[in-house]
């Protein structure tokens, strides 16, 4: 009797701390507001395993300890769904979106209906029961009608409610997207990259013993495959490979964007009240879900993401265009598996496979040795793709991409397309492993790599093609923007000896430039006696460019533009920063080791003394103009503008942080004081998190501001 009402009270508390524990998950994950501390949590979550632990009989499937169970699901059963899972018709272009909303203007008499607009996640579609509050069963949508059940790996994904507050239908089934963050893929590859580097330790005292070698991982191709691969993942073999699982399944999440079938409630009337309704639940619904009055309203914000789908930090492969009036979307049925009441606008691809012909080297202005891939053409993203980066021989290495391999292609907004990594399956055991070349492919002089880097360098300062790539990084753009030098000039000025490095460059003279021969469509011509004059001319001008552009162009290993402005901004001259010591340099915020040492080997190399002393005796500013930049209140704090701001652009935001003497940065570390997060930011508010950087809003940006303008 005693030890009942005992049980009793023990109940009472285990459930008082599962709807706890329940409501900071939703304020957490769903909401991504917390109210209280990881270390309260923590304690909620500990006095609950106690409690079950002392009670097993009080153990129920929906109990929040649960959700870590770690345990192998041992196999899916099937499930058979009660609705069938739909798929959607794609549209490639406007035209076609158009198209589509023309054909379902003339079914429904009237082309006067709202429409949502919700960003199409790249995950995988599942299906998720609820009875009495309780989550009982997760599917996968599988042809459809039928799907495998993974309900106990869907129980680690936290955003998905184990159970609902009061008010929820007795019984019903919601839909969703379960993806992986793009860190999250990144992380769980890495993982496994270093997986492989333990197995290949182990192949090579197997090979020593004749035995037969153990099978490198894949790595995954893209967050949709990894979050799959986690959902449907069954047993681990190694405690390490769990743990790579493990990492996976902590970056599961998903986004709620539709309801099943239903018992106990009534429907609301569209889908975005449907959609508010489902948060109200205690679903993560996607916050970029938009509503759209009109057809060209929906194409803006189609249009929109797929300009802006890289701020996100999921992917999206493109927009679901829905009706959002439910009984119009009945009356409209279905085409087959399609529905004709909603479409899903998609984004060119920005990833393709091809095959790898041959792995070539260039050699960049620091010397270093840059492996490309030479690719059969393929379309990507509306380009034809021939090259692709492959970093260093550290990636190729880890990630064994083989010459002959099929590999996966990815090209995102402007930067160089990359290779993402071999498609195993299709190897035909010809490929052949690559090594980089022991002698600089431009000059022969021995390669070397430095300890604790990546890169291989050519050791010789003179070679060529290290000359003629600092040559044309001196006069781009972004450092000395030199206007009629290109690279055929450059290429033929370093050829025939009037220069040898930068600093020659100011003292050409008209005469010298007429006559230099450029090799021509037919046959070589003169560079003439116009663009002579324009190459002195914007010679003369670049003389007067800011300290920072300066320090940028001279081509310092490790040193980007940015890196050169805090160096400008902080010493203010060349021969300070020259004479600087190493810890003086590391003492500069952002500034690291890596890029100290080789700041200081630069300014200890004598040939790079000689430039700056040719740039010196032609005049060109060496040092600072920065009365106004000394002081001011921001100064000696660094900030991050990430997102969209209304008040003014990114540039502009920057510009005002530096007139008040702080400065601006495009990446956060640790050194970073401030992040300002405007509208729809990237992983770089996330960073900020991470790193216990301070964050402000824009109002509190435009405050602080405000204040120290004062
Ligand atoms: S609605 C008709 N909404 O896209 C209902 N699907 O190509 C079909 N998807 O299998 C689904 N985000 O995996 C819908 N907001 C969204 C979606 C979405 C991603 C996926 C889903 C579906 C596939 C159809």
């Amino acid at each position: 009797m005693e030890e009942d009402r005992d049980l009793q009270t023990v109940k009472l508390r285990v459930e008082e701390l599962r709807s706890l524990i329940a409501y900071h998950d939703y304020r957490y994950y769903v909401l991504d507001s917390p109210e209280i501390s990881d270390a309260q949590y923590d304690e909620l979550m500990r006095e609950l395993r106690r409690l079950e632990e002392r009670y097993p009989q009080l153990i129920t499937p929906d109990s929040p300890t649960q959700r870590v169970s770690g345990q192998p699901v041992a196999a899916f059963g099937i499930v058979e769904h009660r609705l069938p899972l739909l798929s959607l018709a794609n549209a490639f272009a406007e035209a076609e979106l158009r198209a589509w909303h023309r054909r379902a203007s003339a079914l429904a008499g009237s082309d006067d209906f709202t429409l949502v607009c919700e960003p199409k996640m790249d995950g995988l579609a599942v299906a998720l029961v609820y009875e009495n509050g309780a989550f009982v069963q997760g599917a996968t949508r599988g042809d459809g009608r039928r799907g495998e059940n993974i309900t106990e790996n869907l129980r680690t994904i936290r955003s998905i409610p184990l159970r609902l507050g009061k008010g929820a239908p007795s019984r019903f089934e919601v839909r969703g997207e379960v993806y992986m963050t793009k860190q999250g893929f990144e992380k769980v590859n890495q993982e496994i990259m270093w997986l492989n580097e333990e197995i290949d330790r182990v192949n090579e005292e197997l090979a020593k013993k004749g035995k037969k070698e153990k099978k490198r991982l894949s790595l995954f191709a893209n967050p949709r495959n990894a979050a799959a691969g986690s959902v449907r993942q069954r047993d681990a073999r190694s405690v390490r490979q769990r743990d790579a699982r493990m990492t996976a399944k902590r970056s599961l999440d998903i986004f709620i964007y539709a309801l099943g079938w239903l018992e106990g409630a009534a429907r609301p009337p569209t889908q975005w009240e449907t959609l508010q309704w489902l948060g109200k639940l205690g679903f993560r619904t996607n916050p970029y879900n938009a509503r759209a009055r009109y057809l060209n309203e929906a194409m803006h914000v189609c249009y929109e993401w797929q300009d802006r789908r890289e701020s996100l930090p999921y992917e999206i492969d493109g927009v679901v265009v829905k009706i959002d009036d439910l009984s119009l979307q009945e009356r409209l049925g279905a085409v087959g598996r399609e529905p004709r009441w909603a479409i899903a606008y998609k984004f060119p691809p920005i990833q393709a496979t091809t095959k790898l012909l041959k792995i070539k080297v260039n050699v960049g202005r620091t010397g270093s040795l840059n492996p490309y891939a030479v690719l059969e053409p393929v379309r990507v993203g509306g380009a034809t793709v021939e090259r692709a980066t492959l970093h260093n021989e550290d990636d190729i290495r880890r990630k064994d991409i083989r010459i002959g391999d099929t590999v996966i292609i990815q090209r995102a907004g402007d930067v160089i397309p990359q290779v993402v990594g071999p498609v195993v399956s299709l190897r035909t055991g010809e490929e052949e492993v690559y090594s980089m070349p022991e002698q600089c492919p431009e000059c022969h002089a021995p390669v070397r790599r430095l300890e604790g880097e990546a890169m291989s360098y050519c050791t010789n300062t003179a070679c060529p093609a290290q000359r003629f790539a600092l040559m044309e990084h001196f006069v781009s753009r972004d450092a000395m923007d030199i206007e009629g030098i290109g690279q055929s000039t450059g290429a033929a000025l370093l050829e025939n000896g009037s220069v040898a490095d930068p600093g020659d460059i100011y003292s050409l003279t008209v005469d010298q430039l007429v006559y230099l021969m450029l090799p021509g469509k037919d046959h070589p011509r003169r560079l003439g006696a116009p663009t002579a004059r324009k190459i002195v001319d914007e010679t003369e001008r670049s003389k007067q460019r800011p300290l920072s552009r300066v320090i940028f162009a001279l081509g310092i290993r490790h040193v980007g533009s940015e890196m050169a402005d805090r160096l400008a901004e902080h010493f203010g001259a060349i021969d300070a920063l020259a004479a600087a010591s190493v810890e003086d340099l590391e003492s500069v915020p952002t500034v690291g080791p890596k890029i100290a040492q080789s700041v200081r080997a630069y300014f200890d190399d004598e040939d790079n003394r000689r430039i700056i002393e040719k740039l010196r005796q032609a005049g060109v500013r060496l040092a600072e103009e920065r009365a106004a930049r000394e002081e001011g209140p921001l100064r000696g704090l660094t900030f991050v503008v990430t997102g969209t701001l209304s008040a003014f652009t990114r540039e502009e935001a920057e510009e005002r942080v530096r007139e008040l003497g702080g400065s601006a940065a495009s990446s956060v570390t640790r050194k970073t004081d401030y992040v300002v997060v405007g509208e729809s930011p990237g992983s770089k508010a996330q960073k900020a998190q991470e790193y216990g950087v301070k964050t402000l809003t824009e109002e509190e940006f435009l405050s602080m501001l405000r204040r120290t303008n004062a």
